[in-house]
C-alpha cells in the first residue's frame, strides 16, 4: 500500500541538509551534542531540532520549553532559541509516558514530520535514541541522503559498541563523517587500542569536553559562550 506522507516527507526535506546525531549507548551526550550544535549553527541558519526518542524525549527539557505549536499551513515549530525550533512528541503526548513498538514508531515518525511545516528551516537535526533502533532504520527508508554524526563516551565499553554500531552505518553506506567523544569519564584515550581502531572510520574526531553543571546552563544556554574551552570553535568548523 502507498503512504503518500512518504512523497510528502521525502519532497517537504528534499533540500534540507538533514543530520543524525546518534549512538550505541544512551547516556553519552546525544541529546546534549544536537543542543550543543543547534546554539553554534543557528548563528548561521535556521535550524529544526527533532526529537525521535519519543519515548525518553528530552530536547523540550534541554531547551526549557513549555511552548507548543501553532498552526499555519501545517504546524509551525516554536521557536526555543534564536534560529532554533523544535519539533518533539511531547507537544501531544505532554508529560505521559509512550510505550510504542515497530509500526507505531514509524507511524509516530511519518506523522510529526508530515503535519510540520519546514518552510523556513535549513538545516535538521535529529536527536535519536540509543542503538539502530526504529527510528534510525525509519531514517534509512525515507531520508537516504541524512549524515550521520556519532557520539561516544570516552570508556571502553562505548568505543567497543559504537565499533560494531559503526560497522553497521558502513554496510548500509551511510555518510558518518563525523566521531564526537564526549569525555563524561577521567579515562584518556590515548593509547586505547579500541579507539585506535574507530577514530579510523571519520574524517574528524571532536572531543567534548565535561562541562560542569551543564544541565544549569538549559535557563540560559548562551552563557555556554562564557566558557573558556575551545569547543563552540571547533563546532562553528564543522558547519558547511
Ligand atoms: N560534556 C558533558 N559535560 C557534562 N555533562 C554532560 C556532558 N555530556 C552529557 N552530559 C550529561 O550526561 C547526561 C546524559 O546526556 P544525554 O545528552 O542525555 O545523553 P543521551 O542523549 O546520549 O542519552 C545528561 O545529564 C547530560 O547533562
Ligand atoms: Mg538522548
Amino acid at each position: 500500500m502507498i503512504d503518500i506522507r512518504v512523497e510528502g516527507i521525502k519532497k517537504n526535506l528534499e533540500n534540507k541538509k538533514i543530520i543524525v546525531i546518534c549512538g550505541s549507548k544512551g547516556g553519552v551526550g546525544k541529546s546534549t551534542l544536537t543542543f550543543l550544535l543547534s546554539l553554534v549553527f543557528s548563528r548561521f541558519v535556521k535550524v529544526g531540532v527533532c526529537d525521535l526518542d519519543f519515548t525518553g524525549s528530552s530536547l523540550h527539557i534541554i531547551f526549557n520549553s513549555t511552548s507548543t505549536f501553532k498552526e499555519e499551513d501545517g504546524i509551525v515549530l516554536p521557536e526555543v532559541l534564536k534560529n532554533v525550533f523544535l519539533l518533539s512528541v511531547n507537544f501531544f503526548s505532554k508529560d505521559n509516558p509512550l510505550a510504542l513498538r515497530g509500526e507505531e514508531i514509524t507511524d509516530v515518525f511519518l506523522e510529526l514530520l508530515t503535519i510540520t511545516n519546514w518552510k523556513d528551516i535549513n538545516l535538521l537535526l535529529f536527536d535519536t535514541p540509543p542503538t539502530l533502533t526504529d527510528p534510525i532504520l525509519d531514517i534509512f527508508r525515507f531520508l537516504p541522503k541524512a549524515e550521520f554524526w556519532v557520539v561516544s563516551s570516552n570508556s571502553i565499553l562505548s568505543f567497543h559498541t559504537t565499533l560494531k554500531f559503526v560497522k553497521l552505518l558502513k554496510e548500509m553506506k551511510k555518510e558518518i563523517p563525523i566521531l564526537f567523544v564526549n569525555r563524561i569519564f577521567e579515562n584518556d584515550v590515548k593509547g586505547m587500542d579500541v579507539y585506535e581502531e574507530l577514530a579510523k572510520n571519520f574524517e574528524k574526531v571532536v572531543f567534548v569536553p565535561f562541562i560542569k553543571d551543564l544541565e544549569s546552563f538549559y535557563i540560559d544556554p548562551y552563557k555556554l559562550f562564557d566558557l573558556e574551552i575551545t569547543l563552540f570553535n571547533e563546532l562553528q568548523y564543522l558547519f558547511t
